[in-house]
């Protein structure tokens, strides 16, 4: 319902330019979202970064990305080579001057996001929408750091953009509805899933869920109630399997509410309330284990065939989707 009535109230081709800044993991893919699917849009993207080697290796992450693209037979190559084009790299920041929207992606430390909104005010004209991108940052205290809180906002995108449908839309305190509206109604014209947070809160809500999770894996894990790989097959042949078609409160109807009632009222007090991480996971970091990054986390990552594997899973994930939205 709230989406119908915001596609007559907006109108989207007032933004003709998007700024982004920070052409780490998230930068670039935010970029080719909007070239490729803002085609009829026809936006200027330009991505801006202080640090010229990031985007030396932006410019190669874009070629692989779009070669991808291009192999999905899902777009023809004229039109990805006009979207390419639209994406103009540059680390002069008054490349953003005119910018009628700026979506921020540079690492997530609140003083450096303050610091780069407060530059931003002062850049651009004071229409000009400003966006962040962070994971779990308050929206409230970084459109603070401005003169016009009204147009500040989160996107929180999924890591990659380009990829995956969801957004979270983040509202603070004073972020007005008219500039929730703007970016709902952008977001979904580019084939996202905007959903709206309403209310300011750490880790918005998908990382909060997902905060969740881990937490009781981990516990279980500390507790010694099941193996690593035992709880990868409870959730991926469990839980996992269930929602690519069934929605969470989908779930809980077919359960029956009385019955559920009954379980979470004897599993509730048991579960995991530690307020900090365990310490067996500082433990790992002490000793390298961070993931696929050293090669080595919970699983391990330095046999060809798994970083193979992993490398896969971005098709694999496309696949998913397009039989997902069969069962909307
Ligand atoms: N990586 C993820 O999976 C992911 C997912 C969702 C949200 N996010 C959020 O997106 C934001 C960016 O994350 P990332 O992983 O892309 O970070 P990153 O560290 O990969 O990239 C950040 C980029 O910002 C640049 N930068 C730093 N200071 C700058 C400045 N003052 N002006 C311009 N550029 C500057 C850096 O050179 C770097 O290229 C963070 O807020 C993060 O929490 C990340």
């Amino acid at each position: 319902m709230f989406r119908r009535t915001l596609v007559k109230e907006v109108d989207v081709s007032t933004i003709k330019k998007i700024g982004i800044i920070g052409a780490g993991v998230m930068g670039p893919s935010i970029a080719e979202l909007f070239a490729i699917f803002g085609a009829s849009y026809d936006f200027s993207i330009v991505l801006f970064d202080i640090s010229s080697t990031q985007l030396e290796k932006a410019k190669s992450r874009m070629d692989v990305d779009f070669t991808k693209v291009s192999s999905t037979g899902l777009f023809n190559t004229s039109d990805l080579e006009v979207a390419r084009n639209r994406i103009q790299l540059e680390n002069d920041i008054n490349s953003l001057a005119d910018s009628n929207l700026i979506i921020e992606a540079v690492p997530e430390k609140l003083e450096l996001k303050l610091e780069v909104f407060n530059q931003l005010d002062k850049l651009t004209p004071p229409s000009t929408i400003l966006a962040t991108n962070s994971s779990g940052l308050s929206i409230t205290q970084i459109a603070n750091a401005t003169n016009r809180p009204q147009l500040c906002i989160g996107t929180h995108f999924m890591n990659p953009p380009l990829l995956m449908p969801l957004v979270e839309v983040v509202k603070g305190e004073q972020t007005s509805d008219q500039t929730v509206q703007s970016i709902i109604e952008l977001l979904t014209t580019v084939n996202k899933r905007p959903v709206l947070v309403k209310k300011d809160i750490p880790g918005y809500v998908h990382n909060r869920l997902q905060a969740a999770l881990f937490r009781e894996v981990m516990h279980l894990v500390d507790e010694e109630v099941m193996e690593v790989q035992d709880l990868e097959t409870t959730v991926k042949y469990g839980l996992g399997l269930r929602l690519p078609v069934m929605k969470v409160f989908e779930m809980v109807d077919l359960m029956g509410l009385d019955t559920i009632q009954n379980v979470l009222t004897y599993i509730y007090p048991t579960l995991d309330r530690s307020t900090k991480p365990p310490a067996f996971l500082e433990q790992m970091i002490k000793s390298g284990e961070l993931g696929t990054k050293s090669g080595k986390g919970f699983h391990d990552y330095t046999r060809k065939d798994i970083q193979d594997s992993m490398r896969q899973k971005e098709a694999a994930t496309f696949q998913l989707l397009l039989m997902m939205q069969q069962y909307e």
